[in-house]
């Protein structure tokens, strides 16, 4: 092909190329991280003698002023200048003319992408695991006021045995308590610096990285350059960490929804986070756990979209890899607002407490607990106490009533079998007892529930 035509196909595509090359229009979400870096880096090459004292002194001048234009919304972002390190590179040299030349020494796009996009999934891990403190708290506090709310405890979403609501509560916050401590780990696993990597080999430059590392508050450099520019694996945890805590979101959503239909009318949203319908007046709808729930799909869709583009990329660099940054920024801004919106839901839901207790007067709630306490108390085989039982819960049903209902006449009227038994079987049967019979570590008694809240309190202080 003579150059003529390779200029003429190289102007034909330009700006088709640019438009599908760049990545400025989203990763310039980093330019404080890029700036962050760059500042580390410009100090290390002085105190190695690599560019003198005033040359530094200029560059982090110049930085600092391109990082005000960008934040006073006075920069131009535009396509020519491809990705946020490049367009402030330029932007840098423009104002200071030769000494911002010098700042790309001893560095390349690839160790210097890695270190931004690090320095950006660490800062908003710990601003994650704050607003996940918060609903901690949140839950927390409404579970002190339910230690003795009861509530029909359930499997298969069917009444099974009387539990309380704030071991509810308590249930949610030991999950949130386990994604934070995710996020927590994963922190530890990626504060590691990658600047200085260079393209993929390090560099002959004298330079320090440990120098930088501390600079920028990593526990310490990367230990191989070739990784360093390949890894993405602290984009993938923050991905997968999001992933299960909006899960988690969704599992408490879901149950927002159910109890807050008519079926259950549990609890009722405040006017102030339901939504209405715009063709049916008296609808109250909870518009905000469906979307929480709803807003779990496209995380995952960007955790699985990052592992797919990561799958057999050969070492090291890849453009492939700057599809890594839209996926993190969207479950980023999506959990963050999910965190606040639920947190606020919660803290403003008015929980029913009269309809739960009425509730927990459907299904024989407590017919496990006369099936323990024929074994227990008259040394019965399991299986012949659970037949009795289940002909307490026919008498019961014929009566209309609930096992908790019945008078002592009407249990030993019900079985041959019962017609001695002590009438201290009427507490057994009672829902509060029940519940507070079950006081096993980690159980949902009154007493169980106040040790959980006690350690997760303990736990909130010590973090
Ligand atoms: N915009 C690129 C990215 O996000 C930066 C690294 C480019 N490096 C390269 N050698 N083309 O991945």
């Amino acid at each position: 092909m003579s150059k003529e035509n390779n200029q003429i196909l190289k102007n034909t595509n330009a700006k088709l190329l640019d438009e599908f090359n760049a990545s400025i229009m989203f990763d310039k979400e980093l330019y404080s991280q890029d700036i962050k870096g760059s500042i580390a880096h410009s100090k290390m090459l002085a105190l190695q003698g690599i560019i003198n004292i005033d040359e530094q002194k200029v560059i982090e001048k110049g930085l600092l002023k391109v990082k005000d234009e960008i934040e006073n919304g006075d920069f131009k972002f535009s396509l020519e200048y491809e990705d946020i390190h490049m367009a402030v590179e330029n932007r840098l040299t423009e104002i200071v003319g030769d000494a911002g030349k010098k700042l790309h020494t001893a560095r390349s796009r690839n160790d210097q992408v890695c270190t931004d996009f690090t320095l950006y999934v660490q800062e908003k891990t710990k601003s994650i695991q704050n607003q996940i403190k918060e609903l901690i708290l949140t839950l927390t506090n409404i579970a002190l006021k339910h230690t003795t709310t009861l509530m029909p405890g359930m499997t298969h979403l069917q009444h099974a045995q009387p539990i309380n609501f704030g071991y509810h509560m308590m249930a949610y916050a030991n999950m949130f308590k386990r994604d934070f401590e995710r996020f927590a780990s994963s922190y530890e696993r990626n504060n590691y610096s990658p600047l200085g990597s260079a393209a993929l080999a390090g560099t002959p430059h004298k330079i320090d990285r440990f120098k930088t590392s501390e600079f920028l508050g990593f526990t310490a450099p990367t230990s191989n350059a070739m990784d360093s520019v390949s890894n993405r694996d602290f984009a993938l945890e923050i991905l997968f960490n999001i992933a299960t805590t909006m899960m988690h979101i969704s599992r408490i959503s879901e149950e927002l929804i159910l109890w807050s239909s008519y079926e259950f009318r549990f609890v009722r949203m405040s006017d102030e986070y339901a939504t209405t319908s715009s063709i049916m007046p008296q609808k109250k709808n909870p518009d905000v756990p469906e979307l929480l729930r709803g807003k779990t799909g496209r995380v995952y869709g960007n955790l699985i979209s990052l592992l797919t583009v990561m799958k057999s990329l050969p070492l090291a660099y890849n453009k492939d890899t700057q599809e890594d940054k839209e996926g993190v920024f969207d479950s980023v801004s999506t959990i963050e607002i999910s965190l606040s919106i639920l947190n606020e839901v919660i803290k403003t839901m008015i929980v029913n407490v009269e309809n739960m207790e009425t509730a927990c007067k459907i299904g024989h709630l407590t017919a496990t607990d006369l099936a323990d306490y024929l074994v227990q108390k008259q040394n019965m085989p399991f299986r012949t106490a659970y037949y009795l039982t289940k002909e307490v819960v026919e008498k019961a049903n014929s009566l209309n009533k609930d096992i908790s209902q019945l008078n002592i006449e009407e249990i030993r009227n019900s079985s041959k079998e019962l017609e001695n038994i002590d009438e201290e079987i009427v507490s057994y049967l009672d829902l509060k007892n029940s519940m507070n019979s079950r006081n096993s570590y980690g159980g949902t008694s009154t007493k169980q529930t106040e040790v959980q809240i006690e350690n997760i309190k303990n736990w909130l202080e010590s973090i």
